[in-house]
């Protein structure tokens, strides 16, 4: 096992992801090992988008936490591989509904393959996790990781019930957020929670961590929507409004924009004819209401609650790995 560096040295993602890259290599075999399926098209679908270079944020947390709490061997890569599935399950399904032609920098598995192929390999991957991790006769992972399921199966719901509707409020925008996105990432640091044999208070605490840092990396992913760099990002930018989804910073503009611009944004919501003047004039309006810093000031603060979880921890290198993986949330740029 790796014990990581002198506290001291972790200050960057970088340093993080140097730290802890045994670990994550340990992850990565796990990803490619399980993928196993008889049927050749499953695996050439589920290496398409597995290979493609996604963050590795809730494996990570998974093995941060674990390593917060003590915790000596190495289940937790397997594990942490079990969640990516879950999470790339839920790309599959997502970018059918969102209706996107790019990921990680690459075209989606729906424009390659279409959307059946892309929903049935997402079932796939969720039903090959589960079988995995019932295996672990672990009754508390399996209810975490059901409970995450549910919950962002949900969220996805609620947010396509919402959809075409500027009027949803900023406390129904954050549900959806915290369902579909803030659930399995809180799930994640649980597990890691669990594997490590934390008391139940720890356990709860390194959820509620989880929940925050989830909630805050939605927001900055709604404002990198618009806010990013396109081809860093690897997504087409404005996606959200153009499949009319109304996100914190398009919320806040709405309320502060005049008239005429707000009425052009319902227009656009409502009708889903975004055009690219109509999206440069809309981020040049957040630039000028100021919505963007909004929408990145609230996911600070769900950053800073997520820190005065992490305060009731003793210093050591995990939990400085997992403050600055906190900042990362809202700092990073893809
Ligand atoms: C994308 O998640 C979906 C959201 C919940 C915002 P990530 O930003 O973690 O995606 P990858 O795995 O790094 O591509
Ligand atoms: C996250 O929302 C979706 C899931 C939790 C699966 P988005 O729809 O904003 O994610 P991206 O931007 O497509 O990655
Ligand atoms: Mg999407
Ligand atoms: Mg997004």
């Amino acid at each position: 096992m790796s014990n990581g560096p002198a506290t001291s040295t972790v200050h960057t993602m970088t340093d993080v992801w140097d730290a802890y890259r045994e670990e994550l290599d340990g992850v990565e075999d796990q990803v490619r090992k399980h993928l196993d399926s008889s049927v050749a098209l499953v695996n050439t679908v589920a290496a398409h988008i597995l290979s493609s270079g996604g963050k590795r944020i809730r494996p990570l947390l998974l093995l941060l936490c674990a390593r917060l709490c003590g915790y000596r061997d190495n289940d937790h890569h397997i594990l942490g591989s079990l969640v990516e599935y879950i999470h790339t399950a839920t790309l599959l399904h997502d970018d059918v509904v969102d209706d996107a032609d790019l990921r990680r920098g690459r075209q989606t598995a729906r424009k390659v393959w279409g959307n059946q192929v892309s929903i049935l390999v997402g079932d796939y991957l969720y039903s090959k996790a589960i079988c995995h991790i019932v295996g672990f006769r672990n009754q508390a992972i399996n209810e975490v990781l059901s409970e995450a399921c549910r919950k962002m199966a949900e969220g996805e719901v609620l947010q396509l019930y919402y959809n075409g509707n500027p009027a949803i409020t900023e406390p129904e925008y954050l549900r959806i957020v915290e369902y579909k996105t803030a659930g399995l990432i809180a799930a994640a640091c649980r597990i890691g929670a669990i594997v490590g044999n934390a008391s139940p208070d720890k356990e709860a605490v390194l959820f509620r961590f989880g929940q925050n840092l989830g909630i805050a990396f939605q927001l900055a992913d709604d404002t990198l929507d618009y806010a990013a760099n396109g081809d860093r990002l690897g997504k087409t930018l404005g996606q959200d409004l153009r499949q009319g989804k109304a996100t914190l910073p398009l919320l806040h503009l709405l309320l502060h924009c005049p008239e005429q611009d707000k009425q052009m944004i319902k227009d656009r919501m409502e009708t889903r004819t975004l055009t690219e003047a109509d999206l440069l004039r809309i981020i040049a309006l957040m630039q000028e209401f100021g919505s963007i810093a909004y929408a990145m000031e609230r996911a600070r603060e769900f950053v800073a609650a997520a820190n005065t979880d992490l305060a009731q921890f003793e210093d050591s290198s995990p939990k400085r790995a997992l403050s600055v993986v906190a900042e990362y949330m809202v700092n990073r740029d893809r």
